[in-house]
């Protein structure tokens, strides 16, 4: 059970101690909300509850917290790790005690990197849908943010014992495909077979955008190519061999960019299914809508709308006879809930489709396939500069390889005017990459998903800001304590071994973090927010830092507490690198 739920159970039943001795007191009881807030000033976790109780009633706050206290008093004193609780400006707030504490630190110790870790899924099925670019566009820095931020949320369900699928709903399918077979049917049709096989062969996802562009620019002047695309687009569908041949390679060289993109990140997908996947399926779930009379003609089009317009209408099957995303997105739905009966989807998508995913679950709910309930759609906001939309002087979509290789050039920058001559060449490469690819990644996971975001290098790599940097130099910072020491661990005494020493501030503020971190991988796992992750090691890093200026590890004279200050370097440093790890961030052993 997690402490905040343990002090609401606490909560709770002294409530209910009071109802049942104070009969002629009438009384509800309302929700228990408990502050996990890092930085309470007031104490380790607070409740508010006397404020709703005197809210609903005649009495005051301080007549509620005097009537409720003599029994919260008895549960405090029986608990496993309170020390006391004070009621103080309608508050009530609870303190743990320092063998609890304890108790918590060595278990970091003994559980390693499985610390935090929940078994609260245990049984249920999630699918994360992350990433999801299209196919013959390369990689922009717009689907960065999906890629990121799914990973983390994958991580972090996978963490708290759910079976966890993830699938990277490619964009392999659509109309835009009849653009491309016909740009490169007319390359292909005065070639030898042989010169054909070469031309695809060395195709790139460059000359696909262009060829793309290219279309469009002619199509302005001849309105017979939509045709001619929409005949090719057609022939995809049948399946006609050449139109196949064309498009296989169309999608092998772009998911041969993606995957060297996803190596770089090192995101990994379960699945890989994509649009193309679902074309024929998506025929069979538009007569079942048919039939369910949810969609009617008009102008030639098929289109689904909503009872009494609660959402604008959307088209299901062209006027051509081809069909859309949207059909397309209901079977993979259809699919997901046969193969893998998930109790969460989660659509990590940008913000710009919130409209799109109202009416595809509404939809589905109409259908009577799933309640709305089992979707999550987190819509993230943009990335900016300081300047504004992101994009490059000619206003085309910057291209994500590069934005990376930047990051690992920066963080080398970094490195070499650091001079740790400890660090040879070889390791600099590696360690650049994980510190420049972690700042990327922590500058985008560290924000509220659903607000835009700026892309500035000097606050992604601000060792003394909150950053990925930062962080992987405190786990550093704390890593080479140990090592310095010479501790291993196999020394290592119980916690009952401590409980004598006096802890100062720090000490005990360090510790009572820790003993958070449980609580806060549920509470980001369940809101989908993998920022409070970030708000919870930076904090962590910032008191740990804070600790280190103030005293010194390794020069303590005292031995039981020296040997307490490694060990709790020694969890400090565990429960960063976790931390990091949920949001797919590595660790360097060296900076
Ligand atoms: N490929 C789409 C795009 O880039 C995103 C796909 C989102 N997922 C979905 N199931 N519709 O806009």
């Amino acid at each position: 059970m997690f402490l905040s739920d343990e002090i609401k159970d606490i909560i709770y039943k002294s409530l209910l101690d009071l109802r049942e001795s104070r009969k002629t007191l009438h009384f509800g009881i309302p929700p228990i909300k408990v502050d996990t807030k890092l930085n309470n000033f007031y104490g380790d976790y607070s409740t508010n509850i006397l404020f709703s109780l005197s809210k609903n009633s005649k009495l005051s706050l301080s007549d509620w917290g005097r009537l409720v206290s003599p029994f919260i008093n008895l549960r405090v004193k029986k608990s496993k790790f309170l020390d006391h609780y004070i009621v103080k400006n309608g508050f009530i707030n609870f303190f743990l005690s320092q063998n609890y504490l304890l108790k918590v630190l060595f278990q970091v110790i003994k559980e390693k990197n499985k610390f935090g870790s929940n078994k609260t899924g245990k049984g249920k099925t999630i699918i994360v849908e992350y990433s999801s670019p299209n196919i013959a566009k390369s990689f922009g820095i717009g689907h960065l943010r999906s890629t990121i931020i799914g990973q983390a949320i994958y991580n972090l369900y996978k963490f708290s014992g759910w079976r966890c699928i993830s699938d990277n709903h490619l964009g392999d399918w659509g109309t835009q495909f009849g653009k491309l077979i016909y740009q490169i049917e007319e390359i292909l049709k005065n070639k030898s077979p042989q010169e054909k096989g070469v031309f695809l062969e060395n195709l790139s996802v460059e000359q696909l955008e262009k060829l793309y562009i290219d279309f469009h620019k002619m199509e302005l002047k001849n309105k017979t190519l939509t045709d001619r695309a929409r005949e090719y687009f057609h022939l995809l569908e049948q399946g006609d061999k050449e139109a196949q041949t064309i498009w296989k390679y169309c999608r092998k060289v772009s998911l041969k960019e993606f995957q060297r993109i996803y190596n770089i990140l090192g995101v990994k997908f379960d699945y890989e299914l994509g649009e193309s996947f679902y074309s024929k399926m998506a025929e069979l779930v538009v007569n079942e809508i048919k039939e369910k009379g949810l969609a009617h003609m008009s102008q030639g089009a098929l289109v689904v709308e909503y009872p009494n317009n609660i959402l604008p209408s959307l088209i299901l099957v062209k006027s051509d006879g081809s069909t859309t995303y949207f059909a397309r997105d209901l079977a993979t739905i259809k699919y997901r809930i046969d193969k893998w009966h998930p109790q969460i989807i989660v659509y990590e998508v940008g913000a710009e489709q919130s409209l799109y995913f109202k009416q595809l679950f509404e939809l589905v709910h109409l259908l009577g396939w799933a309640k709305q309930t089992l979707f999550i759609h987190i819509g993230h906001g943009l990335y900016r500069t300081q300047e504004g939309k992101f994009s490059s002087r000619q206003g085309k979509e910057i291209h994500l390889e590069k934005v990376l290789e930047e990051a690992i050039q920066k963080a080398k920058q970094i490195m070499e005017k650091s001079k740790n001559r400890k660090i040879q060449d070889n390791d600099q490469n590696k360690i650049a990459k994980v510190i420049g690819i972690g700042a990327v990644k922590y500058n985008d996971l560290s924000q509220n998903y659903a607000k835009d975001i700026i892309f500035d290098w000097s606050k992604m790599l601000n060792l003394k800001g909150n950053s990925g940097p930062y962080i992987q130099y405190t786990y550093v910072r704390a890593k080479s304590i140990i090592q310095k020491s010479q501790f291993t661990g196999r020394t290592l005494k119980k916690a009952e071994d401590f409980t004598k020493i006096e802890f100062n501030d720090a000490e005990l503020n360090l510790m009572k973090t820790i003993s958070k971190f449980p609580n806060i991988v549920q509470e980001s796992a369940s809101v989908f927010s993998p920022n409070l992750i970030c708000n919870f090691i930076f904090y962590l890093s910032q008191q740990y830092n804070n600790f280190y200026d103030k005293y010194s590890v390794l020069q303590t004279q005292d031995i039981t507490r020296k040997q307490f200050r490694l060990i709790l370097s020694w969890g400090v440093s565990q429960v960063l690198k976790t931390g990091l790890c949920l949001l797919g961030i590595d660790v360097p052993e060296k900076m």
